[in-house]
């Protein structure tokens, strides 16, 4: 995996780590070229959603509102409190002016009729029955509760719509991504060998799962997080303009802080997150390599040098890590004081306000509340801003995939070879991996039915790259390639394709038993019919000696059974498949010498009566093919059987006399 494609990678999730002040906390995002048009582009994908977008929109808005109104709800259920409370006492202090009153007139019956006193009770009198006005004095109970109950209906409102929201809000996020994974598999199984010879696999697959999933998560998560965090901030605005705008005016002076804070964090912290992100690559890749290739690292005893450099990038890892993090994590408490400072502010201009009667005791605690809601979807909204920067960059990835161009369209009316025979004619063919690197130059060959074609040569001498060409994995620059006498161009390519078999030096098996893994072969083949192939192949025997036998399940990597054993598989799979055309392609380079005898026998019955290409070591199998093809540099140098290019004393003779001298036959030729 190549450094570039390693933070490619680590840079599709990028953004949603560091907990909740993620963005600021994070490494650099990854941005896109073209942000506007991917964005349109992507924007394009969740079209067919559109209703159930709206539909969010709305659930959301509406979500969001019962919640924030509940403050202002709340404040007149403590104003209602408040004004009880004070009732009572101003009741109480009343009650004691009229006996006070009372007894000075008790012990001066004379001072009743002074006018001063008739003034005083009937202010006293008035006072009381002003009192007594609002609900006889005493704490409404009845309408602070009605005012719970109606928060109580406000909140659960609001949590239905919250969750209605997230409910469509998931199949719309899921629905996307099914299709955008459908089209990523569908443009894949499209492009020619050349998109994937350019490419590593993690990357590919990093697109298929690290990009898409990206895409899902902020579709599922931020998408509506943004959308609620903008209404709340708005929502929030208008509540405290409608209690106080001097107020307002001050929880707005704080916000440039939070900026300043944040700022300054995130560009302190970024360098070490930074630093962090690249030494996890490096662990990674150190670790990759040193246990894919545990063996050799202990047989050349070379253990503690690996721990040492595993010491190292993991200090540096540590540092690095706990900088990060210790940076990252000052910015909760750093914001907390701020917050704080606004709160003090708020309640001290609260207060003045209050103690002049111009708001009420219960709007300044639905302020502080307002106030508190305040700064979390500003930073969430932030955050979300980053988030959709990394997102729109995967969605760049993806559709950078969906752009490439593709293997040539199938012909249209593909010509189907009812009865294959196996004559196979390259006629004056070109061919480069690269345009600027000719390899095949007007190649010609010309092979009878059912023969054996041996290809021999030195490595990179482009045997390997003529089956290539011979199945249409490539396309050919120039002449033509026909089978039977048709282009291979004017069939479609499954039905070339099912016309070869194959038997490779990397064998390719699956998770899954040995049975499958042969009638993989054949769509449809009985139990019998696989195992009829298996005995051909001279697998029978040792799969019977495995203590499941044909039901063994083969590992990812089939490190259960040799490897010569695997390649007694695919020959079985490929005798199944009763191919017209066989090409076995250094089948027996990776094998002990005890197995390649079975498969020598194997691979002969496979070649009984079919069209091969062989390319091989043993010279028995070279020796015994109607045509040999000697190849160097990419052309073919010499053509004809044995005898007749020994018999040429030219590159074969040279060949076969510094390898195969004297009585040792068995030799290698390539
Ligand atoms: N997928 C590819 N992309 C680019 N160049 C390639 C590719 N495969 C092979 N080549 C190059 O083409 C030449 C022939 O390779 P190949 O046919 O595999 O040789 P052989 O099988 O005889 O060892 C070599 O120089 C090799 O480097
Ligand atoms: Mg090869």
């Amino acid at each position: 995996m190549s450094e570039n494609n390693k933070s490619k990678k680590s840079g599709g999730n990028m953004g949603r780590s560091g907990g909740p002040m993620g963005s600021f906390a994070s490494g650099p995002v990854v941005k896109a070229k073209d942000f506007k048009g991917t964005l349109k582009r992507l924007v394009g994908y969740l079209k067919p959603q559109r209703t159930n977008f709206i539909l969010v929109f709305i659930f959301a808005i509406i979500s969001t509102i019962f919640t924030i109104v509940g403050p202002k709800i709340s404040a007149k259920a403590i104003d209602k409190l408040v004004e009880g409370i004070m009732n009572k006492y101003t009741l109480i202090g009343l009650h004691a002016q009229q006996e006070k009153i009372a007894t000075l007139v008790k012990a001066n019956p004379a001072a009743a009729k002074s006018p001063k006193v008739v003034a005083g009770l009937a202010q006293i009198k008035a006072g009381i029955s002003k009192v007594m006005n609002v609900n006889s004095g005493k704490i409404d109970f009845t309408y602070i509760l009605n005012i719970i109950v109606l928060l109580i209906g406000l909140y659960l409102v609001s949590t239905i719509f919250g969750f209605l929201q997230q409910y469509i809000m998931a199949g719309v996020a899921q629905k996307t991504v099914y299709n955008l994974r459908r089209d990523v598999d569908e443009k894949l199984s499209r492009l020619p060998l050349k998109f994937f010879d350019a490419r590593t696999h993690g990357e590919i697959l990093s697109r298929v799962t690290n990009d898409v999933d990206n895409i899902s998560t902020t579709l599922q998560q931020s998408l509506t997080q943004l959308i609620t965090s903008f209404v709340t901030i708005v929502g929030i605005i208008v509540m405290m303009l409608t209690i106080s705008p001097i107020m307002t005016l001050v929880v707005i002076l704080t916000l440039p802080l939070y900026i300043f804070v944040t700022a300054f964090v995130a560009k302190r912290s970024q360098k070490y997150f930074a630093a962090q992100q690249k030494e996890i690559g490096e662990i990674n890749g150190h670790v990759e390599e040193m246990y894919t290739g545990h063996k050799i690292v202990k047989s050349f005893g070379h253990e503690k040098d690996s721990i040492q450099v595993f010491r190292n990038i993991n200090d540096r890892l540590y540092v690095a890590g706990w900088k990060a993090q210790f940076i990252s994590g000052i910015i909760m408490p750093l914001m907390r004081f701020v917050s704080n400072l606004g709160y003090v502010v708020v309640c001290i201009v609260g207060g003045l306000l209050a103690t002049q009667g111009k708001v009420s005791i219960g709007d300044i605690q639905a302020f502080i509340q307002y106030s508190n809601q305040f700064t979390q979807p500003i930073v969430q909204t932030a955050n979300i801003a980053n988030i959709i920067q990394s997102t729109v960059a995967s969605a760049e990835r993806i559709f950078e995939l969906l752009d490439e161009v593709e293997e040539l369209p199938e012909s249209v009316d593909g010509k189907l070879i009812e009865f294959p025979k196996g004559e196979v004619k390259f006629e004056n063919v070109d061919f480069s991996y690269k345009t600027e690197e000719p390899l095949i130059k007007n190649m010609n060959i010309d092979v009878k039915q059912g023969h054996t074609i041996a290809i021999v040569g030195p490595t990179g001498a482009g045997k390997t790259t003529l089956v290539n060409l011979l199945m249409r994995f490539y396309e050919i620059d120039a002449g033509k390639i026909t089978v039977d006498g048709v282009d291979i161009r004017d069939m479609k390519r499954a039905q070339l394709r099912n016309m070869f078999g194959m038997v490779l030096q990397d064998t390719w098996l699956y998770n899954g038993t040995i049975m499958e893994n042969i009638a993989y072969g054949r769509k449809g083949a009985t139990e019998e019919e696989t195992m009829q192939a298996a005995r051909a192949a001279h697998a029978h025997h040792f799969i019977k000696t495995l203590p499941d036998g044909y039901n063994t399940i083969l590992n990812e990597e089939a490190s259960n059974i040799s490897q010569g054993q695997k390649q007694l598989l695919t020959i079985a799979r490929a005798i199944l498949a009763n191919p017209t055309i066989m090409i076995l392609d250094e089948a027996t380079s990776s094998v002990d010498s005890r197995t390649e005898v079975y498969i020598q026998r194997a691979m002969s019955e496979l070649m009984q009566n079919r069209t091969s290409f062989v390319i091989a070591h043993r010279l028995s199998t070279i020796k015994d093919a109607e045509l040999i093809l000697v190849m160097n540099k990419g052309s073919i140098i010499e053509m004809g059987n044995h005898d007749e290019l020994i018999a040429k004393k030219g590159f074969y003779e040279d060949l076969y006399n510094s390898q195969f001298s004297g009585a040792n036959l068995d030799n290698e030729v390539v």
